[in-house]
């Protein structure tokens, strides 16, 4: 006889500190994608997950259930001049200043590779890859699966919205969690991004996994869990996948925002940008050519010959975007100065992105609008000297009431010391894969 599974008894078996089934998680996925469990249940079940925990075959359970609940893409078939493509994407956990996956599409695609990226919207201090490119003048990033498949064949880079098909049960959770206080779990945030990207048809995957105070999960030791965790779920559904142990604990450039954003990939794109920016663009993408059998592609040289820049204007200008249109720019700016002289030895990521969210950046409800030009541009990182007096920040937002909350969520972002400090962090911490 087979068991009677209700959403209580699962909640009860989580409490207690049970594993749960693979026929409890199948059910429950599905029954509260389906809208028959109430989501005061699934948030009861999902803070047991966060004080319990899960192990690997739950979790595996769990992300399979997720992708099980809408439709698997495939691009196995995508050709270009006869010749068959190999797919590659690069998911970060999301960070303040990350806008690494606008120079890296076009970057990677530039070698003959297709990287079908599906992005997301920004919420609270993390930015969107979504709402930075629709700062550019015309760019969609709604597409139906075919344009995605045309576009992937034709020009390589994809950067696009997700369909409502692609992993329904991870939205519903996701934009419960959001309000529930239980994003920040190992087994939920790995099968929650593991979900999409399988169900999205990747031939091979490279994670960037966040470290710092800018980063879902600040402590080092946990993000590493999580990026075994990531690895271990793309390698059981026959993606392989490597993870790249990043820095989280300053911003990423001089930028965050949207359209400032989008003017410093523009920079790296054209062989120019911040050190740590491109980086980080050069790590990842050495990873997903290695992923894509290209071990000895050098992108560094795709950036600084402008092959990378041409796949990028091709890339927005397929998705009604014009390259060469001047980009919006807040109708307002305001200083932040520093009060001493010295070097700096830690900037806050999380309160810059916190400043940048406040000036209009981001957004505190789903669908809720933000502003293209809002954004904190800064003037110094890491390492770098400061005069008492001179400019640290300067804010850009079209609402001048905002500038008081971001000046209050800055306040001590900027740890300056007398002696340049010996403990400035690498970009890449550390790589995580499983051979
Ligand atoms: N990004 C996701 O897609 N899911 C999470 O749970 C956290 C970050």
């Amino acid at each position: 006889m087979s068991e009677i599974i209700h959403a209580t008894s699962v909640i009860a078996t989580k409490r207690d500190g049970a594993e749960l089934t693979t026929a409890q998680i199948d059910w429950i996925v599905d029954a509260y994608t389906r809208g028959d469990v109430a989501p005061e249940q699934m948030s009861a079940l999902l803070m047991a997950i966060v004080l319990r925990g899960m192990d690997r075959r739950e979790i595996g359970d769990w992300t399979r259930a997720m992708i099980d609940s809408g439709t698997r893409m495939d691009f196995s078939g995508l050709h270009r001049n006869g010749m068959a493509l190999p797919t590659v994407d690069k998911h970060s956990t999301g960070g303040v200043g990350d806008k690494i996956t606008l120079p890296l599409a076009p970057l990677v695609a530039s070698f003959g590779v297709a990287v079908p990226q599906l992005s997301g919207r920004g919420l609270g201090h993390t930015g969107g890859t979504l709402d930075k490119l629709e700062s550019i003048p015309g760019w969609r990033a709604d597409l139906s699966t075919a344009q995605m498949v045309a576009q992937l064949s034709r020009v390589g880079a994809v950067i696009c919205a997700a369909g409502a098909d692609l992993a329904p049960a991870d939205r519903k959770l996701y934009a419960l969690r959001d309000v529930t206080g239980t994003v920040e779990s190992v087994p939920l945030i790995a099968s929650s991004i593991m979900s999409k990207k399988i169900a999205e048809g990747t031939g091979a995957l490279v994670l960037d996994v966040k470290v710092g105070s800018g980063a879902f999960l600040p402590d080092e030791a946990v993000a590493r869990r999580l990026a075994e965790t990531m690895v271990s779920l793309g390698a059981d559904a026959g993606v392989p996948t490597t993870a790249l142990l990043t820095d989280m604990d300053s911003p990423l450039g001089l930028t965050a925002g949207n359209a400032v954003e989008v003017v410093e990939s523009l920079e790296v794109l054209a062989g120019g940008g911040p050190a740590d920016v491109v980086e980080l663009t050069l790590a990842l993408a050495r990873e997903m050519l290695d992923a894509a059998g290209l071990p000895d592609a050098d992108p560094a040289a795709a950036l600084s010959d402008g092959t990378a820049m041409d796949t990028w204007r091709e890339m927005i200008t397929a998705q009604g975007g014009d390259p060469d249109a001047p980009l919006p720019r807040a109708r307002h700016t305001d200083d932040v100065t520093a009060t001493t002289t010295g070097y700096v030895r830690r900037l806050d990521a999380r309160a810059v992105g916190d400043a940048a969210w406040l000036l209009g950046a981001g957004r505190s409800r789903p669908g809720e609008s933000v502003q293209a030009g809002a954004g904190v541009v800064l003037h110094a990182k890491p390492g770098d000297r400061v005069s008492a007096g001179a400019p640290l920040y300067t804010l850009h937002t079209d609402a001048p009431a905002r500038f008081d909350g971001a000046r209050r969520a800055l306040e001590n972002a900027a740890v300056i010391v007398p002696e340049p400090p010996s403990d400035t962090r690498p970009v890449v911490l550390d790589r995580v894969r499983f051979e």
